[in-house]
Formats: C-alpha cells, structure tokens, sequence
C-alpha cells in the first residue's frame, strides 16, 4: 500500500487524501516542537509550500498537519492518522513524533526528499491511512570509519540525514586508528597536527602494490563534533564516539612516542600508517599512557553527551608487551597471568573510570576476554559467539558479526564488484540477518540491544564509495533493526525488493550513490585494484 522502508508494524488503509496546501499549517504541541522545526524545514525545501507553524489545530479544513504527544506509547512509538481531518502524528515521546514524521515524509513521495521543488505544478497528498508502529530494537546502529578514510564533516551531517531517513538512532563514530587521528583534542594538540594525516595511502587491500601518492588527512574541530552532536540530537541520533585503545593507535604514537613501546622499538620513527591490516605498534601500558588517554577522555566526554563511550579493545597484538621490560614489569605488579590479562586490566581502568563519571563502556568483543567489568557492553564482531557469551554474563550487547552485516564486504559475487573484500553479503543475505542468536533464553536475549552495521573505509576514499557498499543494503539492515519480522527464513524478501522500487527513487532524490540492482556503473568500479575476497559462504557462527 504504502511502500514504506522500514516496514511499519501496523497499517491500515482507507479511502481519501488529505492534500496539502499552501494554507495548510504545521501544528505541534511543546513536546512536538522540535520536530515541527525540522519537518517544516524539510517540506517546506522541497514542496515549497509556507507549512506555517501554529499551536493549535484547526481540524475544519482537514489539510494540516498536528505533531503531539500520547500517553500510553512507548517513547519511539507513535501513530499516524492520515484522514478528513488532516494528518496527525502522535508519539510517546519526541523520538517516536520524529519517527512519525519520517514515516509522513516516505508518504509524500520521492520527490519529498529533494531540496527544492521541480516548479512543476503538482498535489502533496497523504493517502487516508492508520499506521501504528515501533522499533524492535533501541539500538539500530550505523558506525563509519572517518579514520581509514577521512569523511569531510558536510559528508557526515549527510550521513545522519540518511540514517533519520531509515529510523536508524545510534551513530557509531570511529574517530581514530592507525591510519588518522580526526578529533581535536586541546590539551595534546599534535594528535590533530601529525596525527590527522599521512603522507600515502594504499590503494586497495595490503596486497596491492598500488599507493596513492598524495597526503591525505582531515580532522574534525570540537566545534565541528559539537555542531555534529547537535545535528544527531535534532534527529534523534546518538552519537557513540570510539577512541581506539590499546590497539590501532599507531596515529596516536607517531604524534606522541612516548605512548608507545619505547624499550621495544624506536617509536620515534613511527609515522601515521599508510596501509592496512593489523598493526603491531600498539600502546605501552604505562602510567603515563593512562593520563594522557584519561585527558582525551575528558575532553570526549564533554563532546559527547552518550550514555556509552566506545574504547575499542580490538585486534592489539600482545608481541611487543611480551618483549617490553617496562610491560612485563606491570604484569608482576599487578601479578597478572599474562599479557592478554593486561590487555584486560587496561581496558577495565577506563570501564571503572568512565562508570565514576556516570557513563559505560563499550568494545569490542575482544575486551571479554580476561574478564569484564559490571555495566560495560559488547559489539560482539567476529560472529555471534562473543554477543552470546556476554550476554549469558549479563552484559548488555550490540550484534555487529562481520559475516552479516560488515557493509566493508562485496554484494556480488561478480568480477565487476569495486576492490571486492570478504564474503559475498547481498541484500538478500542483510534481509535475513537475524541479530538475536536462537540459542539465548528470553531473559539474556534482553541484553542484545540491538544491531549495528559496520562500515571501515580502508577501500572507500569517498563518500560515492561509502554510498556503494552503505546502499541499498543499509535499507534492508534498517527494516531488520525496526520492524518486527519473522524468522530469517521466511522473511517476505519478494515483498522487500518490491517496496524498494519506490525506495530507489527516494535515494535517488537524496543523491546516494547506491549500487544498481544490475550491477556497478562504469564509474562505480575500480579495475584493476586488487581486493581480497574470501570464497564461499560465510561461517555461520
Ligand atoms: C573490527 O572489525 N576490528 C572491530
């Protein structure tokens, strides 16, 4: 009936229109406000029409539109009556009258995505409809990798815009690595000066012998991350910062070598990495490592108002703390077995510091291993089995396995797919990902408290590559975080692909650079850069 992506949990339809007019007026009570704002400012950009703004709603003319509050709905629910009234959008909360606003503007057609109107004569109407709908999950994640590839701030405000367009709510920034540094952080200014940039890149995947020979580097200013943060807000989006520890920080020690192991190797020679893959380079573990970090996270704190704080924990090769003296020496201190139990005790001092300021960790499913302190989360990657064994610990977790839904890996099997990485994700396969495990009973399945795509930019350089791996997979991954569907297999991927007919023409109107149901555009592939693919289908757990 009504095309819509996400799918909605309810929908029924009647008979009639309302059509808008340039009479017709955007009513909102104060919970509503905020939204109104930002509906009016997105209908008035490509209707054209005046929408003005009022308090009270005049149901006579049955043209406007009302934005209010309900008890009794939970705070993403709402409800959307579209009848001889006028169109009507109720949440529980302003998150859910947002929700219902998106949900209005899909109604309106594609060309209600574009930013001026085509100066074609022509009706805004919203079919007589009753939809009521909710979000499976509270957390239906997005992350993206500015570090690898750094994305011009105007590119990430896009990127919230197309997240509020498919109800997705948690952004995920990764802001550091090996590869860049992209946060301003005032008190170690040369984390942004050395940090943010490097002199090469690697094109393609390690194995290429192909470099780009151009620096490349950005960095967002903390005016940048606040005006961010805000944006999000205004969209109902949390922004999850990751400050990377004590692994892919070799941006972070070319900047500073005392961060790292310095009766190892001379780390004054480290520069920003220029290519991919797992760096042996990682932090000492050293008192002077934990203040400096605790200073950044200081300053990310007052960036970022998060409930949680992402801090990595992945992929941090143990070989240099075995050969460091100064390592080896804080294991006995602190008569830990080993050096995979100091990788745990540093992660657990930031878990204790970021819970006395009020917030809570999360990592990476590595950072289960050696124990996890009470309150911190999992974004369990490397399959179900981390999400799995951290919520039987009764930690809270957001299923990310990157044999579903890592957006970095290849769509199609075909030779034409752009520097074709791991194993072939289709939107087929995406539909029927399932982010809650079987194997959990009811009460550890409410630890999972959502989903998340991943997107890592090591083979995107812009935001026309980002779009290609983000779309249109991001669709089906958004109906699998919002709606309530049945089983993976018998999820109706006949009736998804139809829905998103019209879906293409929104993305069209949004300007993404989605790869076509046919294949890549010529300008879409990149011959002759070597990828890696894995063959065959992905372990399934
Ligand atoms: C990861 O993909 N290393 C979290």
């Amino acid at each position: 009936m009504t095309e819509l992506i996400p799918a909605p949990r309810g929908a029924v339809a009647g008979s009639g229109e309302v059509r808008l007019a340039r009479h017709s007026r955007l009513y909102a009570d104060t919970a509503g406000e905020g939204v109104a704002h930002w509906l009016s400012a997105a209908l008035r950009q490509s209707t054209g029409l005046p929408l003005r703004e009022g308090r009270e709603r005049d149901d006579a003319r049955g043209d406007g539109i009302g934005l209010r509050l309900a008890p009794g709905l939970g705070p993403e629910e709402y409800r959307l009556v579209s009848d001889r009234n006028g169109v009507l959008i109720e949440g529980g909360g302003a998150a859910g009258v947002f929700w219902g606003a998106q949900t209005l503007r899909q109604l309106l057609g594609p060309d209600a995505y574009r930013r001026a109107p085509l100066g074609r004569d022509r009706a805004w109407t919203v079919p007589y409809l009753t939809i009521e709908d909710a979000p499976r999950f509270r957390w239906r994640g997005l992350m993206l990798d500015v570090a690898r590839h750094f994305m011009p701030k105007d590119g990430v405000l896009r990127y919230l815009d197309l997240m509020a367009a498919h109800k997705l709510n948690v952004f995920h920034f990764h802001l550091t690595d090996d590869q860049g540094w992209r946060i301003e952080i005032e008190r170690h200014p040369r984390l942004t000066e050395i940090g943010s940039w490097r002199t090469r890149t690697k094109t393609g995947h390690r194995a290429s012998p192909l470099w780009e020979d151009k620096p490349h580097g950005g960095y967002y200013t903390q005016d940048d991350i606040r005006e961010i943060v805000a944006y999000a807000a205004e969209r109902h989006i949390t922004v999850v910062p990751e400050i990377d520890v004590p692994g892919h920080s070799q941006a972070a020690i070319a900047a500073y070598p005392e961060l790292g192991n310095t009766d190892v190797i001379d780390t004054t020679a480290l520069s920003v990495w220029d290519t991919w893959g797992i760096n042996p380079n990682v932090l000492a573990p050293t008192d002077n490592t934990l203040r400096f970090y605790e200073g950044v996270f200081e300053e990310v704190l007052g960036l970022f108002p998060s409930e949680f704080v992402h801090i990595g924990g992945d992929e941090c090769p143990k070989d240099q703390w075995r050969r460091s003296e100064t390592a080896q020496a804080r294991i006995r201190e602190l008569g830990l077995a080993d050096e995979d139990q100091l990788q745990s005790w540093f992660i657990g001092h930031f878990g204790t510091w970021l819970a006395e300021r009020g917030r809570r960790l999360i990592g990476w499913d590595e950072i289960l291993e050696g124990g996890l302190a009470e309150g911190a989360a999992v974004s369990s990657w490397r399959g179900y089995a981390g999400g799995i064994a951290a919520a039987r610990a009764g930690h809270d977790v957001v299923m990310c396995p990157e044999q579903q839904v890592y957006l970095d890996h290849r769509q199609d099997p075909g030779p034409g797919e752009p520097v074709p990485i791991g194993w072939v994700r289709t939107l087929e396969d995406v539909y029927r990902f399932e982010p809650v495990p079987p194997e959990l009973t009811p009460g550890e399945a409410r630890h999972v408290l959502g989903t998340q795509a991943n997107l890592w930019t090591e083979v995107m350089e812009d935001h026309a590559r980002v779009d290609y791996q983000a779309f249109p997979r991001l669709a089906a991954f958004a109906e699998v975080a919002w709606s309530a569907l049945p089983a993976p297999a018998e999820r109706d991927f006949a009736g998804f692909q139809r829905r998103m007919t019209a879906h293409y023409r929104r993305l069209d109107a949004l300007g993404v650079a989605y790869r076509p149901p046919t294949g890549p555009l010529p300008w879409q592939q990149r011959p002759g850069v070597l990828g890696r693919p894995k063959d065959g289908p992905p372990p399934h757990r």
